[in-house]
């Protein structure tokens, strides 16, 4: 479960530092920020919205790679009181669906992403007159930019791309200095709502780094309706993210020491292992970069056929067995169910508990709760025929598929 961090922070400071810092910075000038309904661009507005009022326009994107009915929810939350943000959302649907077109490997993606979104938002600065973008970029962010994990997607100005001369705005990140617990703080100090302040956080990418490979409506489609079950089931459990990734489904048999290693480690007599390599790849971190790794999966039966249910320790112990002797494997997933008929996608159930997001561990979900949830699962998602429980920490692999 996540714990609460002592911060060293003073949040009535550092919002009084902050308010002023943009109020001199913007003087009358109007501003522009991207909402989502996460804590980060939630506590930037807020905080903008002290500074200028109604100088600030916050537009929420609706790329399609929202949950379900996300953006009327949250403009309802943001627009309601206690907050009071003046939000209206913009359909860019098509244009985020036609940017991703095709594309396959993770890194393309995400800088397809990003292009888009900030086009998008230069296009939304000059029908506004804005001079400045408000970003909610928080230290996590800028770390592993830097630290070559990932292209966030909010990162600019640390990777070289000047906003003015690229997209005819200036930048201001009021809460970089930040990590992802003391945005919270600052959340609750300003009266955020508990569904703002202690919301888990979803990438700015959105859905398109949870279907592995190309996007499609159809993986799209499976993989929003597997996340309302996995939120609605896992939810009880507090984890600090939780969530499903959608794959093809291809896989190959993975190689048959692999499969020994697990053997071993699980150390039970009368059990059968099946072994196997997913055709897509998913990220994660090697040696403090990321990587594009392999995923292998494991079916472990009785002789019943029925799926055995292994402790986390025995879970952890092969995981890390397997690790070790193959670092290309960056994923490991457990099958929980699978439907008996036909070809069809795979879900991959994924939670995890950790303060800073750079490392996280599994959340030790009870067996009965992983068995309903997939259950339910194959039910809502009539195209998924298989239903995992990831079970790697990070590193070796990242919290996200891409
Ligand atoms: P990873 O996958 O890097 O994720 O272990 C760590 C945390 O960051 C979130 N995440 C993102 N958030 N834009 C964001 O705003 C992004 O591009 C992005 N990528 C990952 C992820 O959900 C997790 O909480």
């Amino acid at each position: 479960m996540t714990c609460n961090k002592m911060s060293e922070l003073d949040v009535a400071s550092f919002v009084n530092a902050q308010v002023k810092i943009i109020k001199e910075a913007l003087g009358n000038e109007k501003a522009l920020i991207a909402v989502s309904g996460g804590v980060d661009s939630t506590v930037s507005a807020l905080l903008t919205h002290k500074a200028l009022g109604d100088n600030l326009i916050c537009a929420f994107i609706d790329d399609n790679f929202m949950r379900l009915g996300e953006p009327d929810r949250v403009k309802a939350m943001l627009s309601a009181p206690p907050l009071n943000l003046p939000v209206r959302i913009l359909n860019e649907r098509e244009r985020f669906m036609k940017a991703l077109k095709g594309l396959v490997d993770a890194e393309d993606k995400r800088k397809a992403f990003r292009e888009t979104f900030y086009q998008t938002l230069s296009d939304a600065a000059i029908v506004e007159e804005c001079k400045y973008l408000v970003q909610g970029t928080i230290k996590a962010d800028i770390e592993e930019t830097q630290g070559g994990i990932k292209t966030q997607h909010n990162i600019l100005e640390q990777i070289g791309i000047n906003p003015v001369e690229k997209f005819g705005y200036k930048v201001i990140e009021p809460i970089k200095s930040l990590y992802k617990y003391q945005v919270r703080e600052v959340a609750r100090y300003l009266g955020a709502p508990e569904i703002a302040s202690e919301r888990q956080p979803f990438p700015g990418p959105g859905l398109s780094v949870r279907v592995v490979g190309e996007i499609t409506d159809d993986k799209l489609d499976q993989v929003k309706a597997a996340t309302l079950v996995v939120e609605e089931s896992f939810m009880m459990l507090k984890p600090a993210q939780y969530f499903t990734a959608i794959l093809s489904g291809g896989s190959y048999e993975a190689p048959k020491i692999l499969k020994r290693e697990a053997v071993e480690a699980i150390n039970k007599d009368d059990i059968q292992v099946y072994a196997r390599y997913l055709s897509e790849k998913a990220t994660g971190i090697v040696e403090g970069t990321r990587a594009y790794g392999l995923v292998s999966t494991f079916k472990v039966l009785d002789y019943s056929e029925n799926i055995v249910q292994l402790d986390y320790e025995t879970l952890d112990d092969m995981r890390s067995k397997i690790q070790e002797s193959f670092p290309e494997v960056t994923r490991v997933l457990y099958q929980i169910v699978e439907r008996s008929d036909g070809e069809g996608y795979i879900i991959a159930m994924r939670s995890v508990e950790t303060q800073d997001f750079l490392t996280a561990e599994i959340t030790e979900v009870p067996w009965d709760i992983l068995i309903s949830t997939a259950n339910k699962i194959l039910t809502a998602c009539p195209k998924v025929v298989k239903v995992y429980y990831d079970i790697t920490p990070k590193p070796p692999a990242t919290v996200e598929y891409e």
